[in-house]
């Protein structure tokens, strides 16, 4: 299967920062599918979604989606970002267009 390259540099690099504070997660990750990057602002969106519970499932001392989500633990993360993603986006009235993520 190929391999999809996701750059976590400035994740990182934020994680590493505020290791010592809580793990509250990075800034931003940067996704780059074929298909179109996409930057997923975590922070914003943690401002707007108290609850991490509605993406971190298992608690987010489980770790990285990908962890679990790699095709063979559990359906690759790809599939279920699609639906996790676009489902809350459309209950707010947000566009569901492939665009509105995926930027050239
Ligand atoms: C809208 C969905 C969403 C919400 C809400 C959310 N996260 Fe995340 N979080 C993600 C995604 C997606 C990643 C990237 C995971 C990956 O790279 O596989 C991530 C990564 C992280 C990471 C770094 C990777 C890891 O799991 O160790 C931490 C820490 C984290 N989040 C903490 C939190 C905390 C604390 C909250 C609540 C205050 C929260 N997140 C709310 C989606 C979310
Ligand atoms: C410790 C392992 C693990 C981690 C970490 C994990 N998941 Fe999952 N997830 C699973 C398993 C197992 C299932 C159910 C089996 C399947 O659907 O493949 C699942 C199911 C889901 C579902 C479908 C839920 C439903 O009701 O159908 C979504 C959406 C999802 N995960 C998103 C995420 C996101 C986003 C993250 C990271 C923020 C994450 N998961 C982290 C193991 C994990
Ligand atoms: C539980 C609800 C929810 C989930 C899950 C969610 N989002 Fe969002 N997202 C929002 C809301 C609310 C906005 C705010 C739009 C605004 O402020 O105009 C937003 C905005 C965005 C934007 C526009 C830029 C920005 O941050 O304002 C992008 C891109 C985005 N989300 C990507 C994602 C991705 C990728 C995922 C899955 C990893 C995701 N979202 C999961 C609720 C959600
Ligand atoms: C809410 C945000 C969002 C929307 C809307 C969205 N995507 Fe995605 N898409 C993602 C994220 C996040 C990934 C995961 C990238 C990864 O796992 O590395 C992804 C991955 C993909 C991939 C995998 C590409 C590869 O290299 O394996 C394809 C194909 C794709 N999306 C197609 C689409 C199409 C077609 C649409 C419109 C019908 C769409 N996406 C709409 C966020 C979105």
């Amino acid at each position: 299967m190929r391999s999809i390259s996701i750059i976590l540099i400035l994740a990182f690099i934020l994680a590493g920062a505020i290791m010592s504070n809580a793990n509250t997660g990075p800034e931003k990750v940067v996704f780059e599918p074929t298909k179109g990057k996409v930057t997923f602002f975590h922070f914003s969106h943690q401002g707007r979604i108290s609850d991490c519970q509605k993406c971190h499932h298992n608690g987010v001392e489980e770790g990285p989606c990908r962890k679990c989500h790699d095709g063979s633990k559990a359906e690759r993360f790809m599939r279920k970002t699609h639906i996790l993603c676009r489902n809350c986006h459309k209950t707010k009235g947000l566009s569901t267009s492939c665009t509105f993520c995926h930027k050239k």
